[in-house]
């Protein structure tokens, strides 16, 4: 019985046929527990020799069907890994038809384009308290600006002191940035931003980018450098021309807005040369006021700031005429102006490659 079970064991090939000479063995009418209950029926003497005879063999048995069990399981786990392998060095397939929404595809290019002027990429929430959109930014609760934002609030909670909001642009990034590090300070912050405004060219939530930079000894010309060369690495025209003009924003003093210069081509407004102006930019020298509201000294350091619209430098270098159908959803727009996964903007590759 034992040999014909083992060598059974070791013949079998699939766990069912295993469990068949299991059960025929060790089962409840099992062989070796029939001999099992004949050792009630023996007299002491003959179970004293009987007993650990029986007992060695369903042990013999029951191990090598765990170690058979054991092996067929393996194989089996084998056999399926081989099966189900994905191969993920496999090109893309003609399956895959999901593209990068050209939002994301113009901050990748934006923040290549500025981590190759040693600025880091800084985050702040979208729902923001009052003092760091406002406040902080040296737009008191009087201030008309505030009314010119068209913001979001939320409604008043108990036991809540600051009032809550959407932030409506990025500026409070550079806020957060100034409590947090040490000058010499070089970020951009891009991201969503809402404003109560809904028309062909303004959603109620849409995309900046603030750039700050602040340690000793900035003056406005480099403002004007960084800018400019951030535009022509973006648009990949070396004929781009700018126009500073004297503007106002709370946070900045003097403040300066961006035009930037096109010309006509085959009837179409590119960006380049100089027939007409466009404005792409708000910016300034840090306000002392955000600097010291910040916790630094105005006197020992001093940057500039600058914000514009993502959205919009997407549709300036892309060719796309209604905002809205950015966040549409529609699968034509996405499939025709969006970009391919492996897309990656790089500078030596040219960042709109
Ligand atoms: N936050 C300003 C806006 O939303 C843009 C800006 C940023 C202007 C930084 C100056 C400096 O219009």
């Amino acid at each position: 019985m034992r040999s014909e079970l083992l060598n059974a064991i070791t013949a079998v090939n699939d766990s069912a046929a295993l469990e068949a000479i299991r059960v025929r063995a060790l089962g409840k009418s099992g062989t070796i527990t029939a001999l099992l209950k004949t050792l009630g029926g023996m007299s002491p003497e003959e179970r004293q020799v009987k007993g650990p005879e029986i007992q060695e063999l369903r042990l013999a048995v029951a191990d090598a069907i765990a170690a058979r069990k054991m092996a067929l399981d393996r194989a089996a786990l084998d056999a399926r890994l081989q099966s189900e392998t994905l191969d993920m060095t496999l090109p893309v397939g003609a399956a895959a038809t999901g593209s990068v929404h050209p939002v994301s595809q113009v901050m990748d290019e934006l923040a290549e384009i500025f981590a190759d002027l040693g600025f880091a990429v800084a985050t702040g929430p979208e729902i923001e308290d009052d003092w760091h959109n406002f406040t902080a930014l040296n737009i008191p609760e009087t201030h008309p600006a505030r009314a010119m934002h068209d913001t979001f609030y939320f409604p008043d909670a108990e036991g809540r002191e600051a009032k809550m909001l959407l932030r409506t642009h990025t500026s409070p990034v550079q806020v957060r940035t100034m409590l947090t590090q040490k000058p010499p300070i070089r970020i951009i912050a891009p991201g969503r931003v809402y404003r109560a405004d809904s028309d062909a060219t303004h959603t109620p939530m849409f995309h900046q980018i603030e750039g700050l930079v602040i340690d000793k000894g900035i003056p406005l010309g480099h403002l004007r450098w960084t800018l400019e060369t951030f535009l022509k690495a973006f648009f990949e025209r070396d004929d781009i021309v700018l126009r500073l003009r004297p503007s106002f924003f709370p946070f900045t003093e003097p403040s300066v807005e961006v035009d930037v210069g096109y010309s006509i081509e085959k009837g179409r407004r590119v960006i380049g040369g100089a027939e007409g102006w466009m404005e792409v930019l708000g910016s300034g020298m840090v306000h002392p006021k955000v600097i010291a509201a910040c916790g630094l000294d105005p006197e020992e350091y001093q940057g500039f700031a600058f914000g514009t619209g993502v959205d919009r430098l997407a549709m300036l270098k892309y060719g796309m005429d209604d905002l809205r159908a950015f966040f549409d959803g529609d699968l034509r727009w996405l499939k025709h102006y969006g970009f391919r996964a492996l897309d990656v903007p790089t500078l030596s590759g040219g960042v709109g490659a």
